[in-house]
C-alpha cells in the first residue's frame, strides 16, 4: 500500500530540508513541493514570475505572500498531491502563509499530518551553505571540498553544478535574519495546534533521515 502523508518541513536555510525531502518523498511516495525550486525553475524559464522573483531572491528577501499562496494553492490541488499528499519545503514562511495554508487544507478537508522542525544551529548552517554546490538543472545538492573547480558536471543529469546566486554571505545572513523574524513564529503556531515535531538535524544525513521518519510515524494522526 502507498503510505502517503501530508507534511511540512521547517528549518533554517541550509538545515538540510531539500536534502531530506528527496528521501522523505521517496519513502512516503509523495511529491516534494519546494517553493524555492519552483521559483528557480521560473527564473530559468524567464517567466514573468521568474523575472520578478530573481531580484528578491538574490537579495535574500521574500517573494510576496499573495504570489506564494496562489502558487501553493494551485499545486496542492493537482492530482498527485490531492490523492497521495505532499511534503512542503519552503512554505509556509510567514504567519500569513501559514494561516492561508490552514484555510486551503480545511477547504480540501485534508489537514496537515505533521510539521517537522529540522533544528540546526546558525553557525553550522553557515558552514554548510558556504560549501553547498547545486546542479542548475535537476537541483541535486553537493558539498564542495574546497579544492573543486568552480563548475563541474552533475552525476545525476549531466547539468552544470555551481554555487547558487543567493548563497553569497550578505544574502545568506539576510535570509537567516528573516527566518528568525518571520518564520520562527510558526513554531508556536503549529505547536499550539499540536502538530509540531522538533527533530535534531545535526549528524550524518542517514541518521537525520531516520529521526525524521520516526517523528512522522510517532506524531501523525
Ligand atoms: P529555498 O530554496 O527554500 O532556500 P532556503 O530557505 O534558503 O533553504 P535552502 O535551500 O538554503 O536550505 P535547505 O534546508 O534546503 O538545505 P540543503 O538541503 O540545501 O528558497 C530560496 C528563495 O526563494 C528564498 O530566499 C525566497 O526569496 C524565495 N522563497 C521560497 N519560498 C518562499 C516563500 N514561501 N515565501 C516567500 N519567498 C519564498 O542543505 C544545505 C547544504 O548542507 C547542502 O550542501 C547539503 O549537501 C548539506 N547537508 C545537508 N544535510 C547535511 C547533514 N546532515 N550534514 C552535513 N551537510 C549536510
Amino acid at each position: 500500500m502507498i503510505p502517503g502523508a501530508r507534511l511540512i518541513i521547517l528549518g533554517r536555510q541550509g538545515a538540510g530540508k531539500g536534502t531530506q525531502c528527496v528521501r522523505l518523498s521517496r519513502h512516503f511516495v509523495v511529491p516534494h513541493i519546494s517553493t524555492g525550486d519552483m521559483l528557480r525553475a521560473a527564473v530559468r524559464e524567464a517567466t514573468p514570475l521568474g523575472l520578478e522573483a530573481k531580484k528578491v531572491m538574490d537579495a535574500g528577501g521574500l517573494v510576496s505572500d499573495d504570489i506564494m499562496i496562489g502558487i501553493v494553492r494551485d499545486r496542492l490541488q493537482a492530482p498527485d498531491a490531492d490523492t497521495r499528499g505532499y511534503i512542503l519545503d519552503g512554505f509556509p514562511r510567514t504567519i500569513e502563509q501559514a494561516e492561508a495554508l490552514d484555510e486551503i487544507a480545511h477547504s480540501l478537508r485534508k489537514p496537515v499530518d505533521v510539521v517537522l522542525d529540522l533544528n540546526v544551529p546558525r553557525e553550522i548552517v553557515l558552514e554548510r551553505i558556504s560549501s553547498r554546490r547545486v546542479c542548475r538543472d535537476c537541483g541535486t545538492n553537493y558539498t564542495s571540498t574546497g579544492n573543486d573547480p568552480q563548475t563541474w558536471i552533475c552525476d545525476v543529469c549531466g547539468g552544470d553544478v555551481l554555487q547558487r546566486d543567493d548563497d553569497t554571505p550578505e544574502s545568506v545572513n539576510r535570509r537567516l535574519d528573516l527566518y528568525e523574524e518571520q518564520t520562527f513564529p510558526l513554531i508556536k503556531h503549529y505547536g499550539d495546534q499540536n502538530r509540531l515535531a522538533v527533530v535534531n538535524g545535526v549528524g550524518h544525513p542517514d541518521a537525520v533521515f531516520e529521526r525524521l521518519v520516526k517523528a512522522v510515524d510517532n506524531n501523525r494522526r
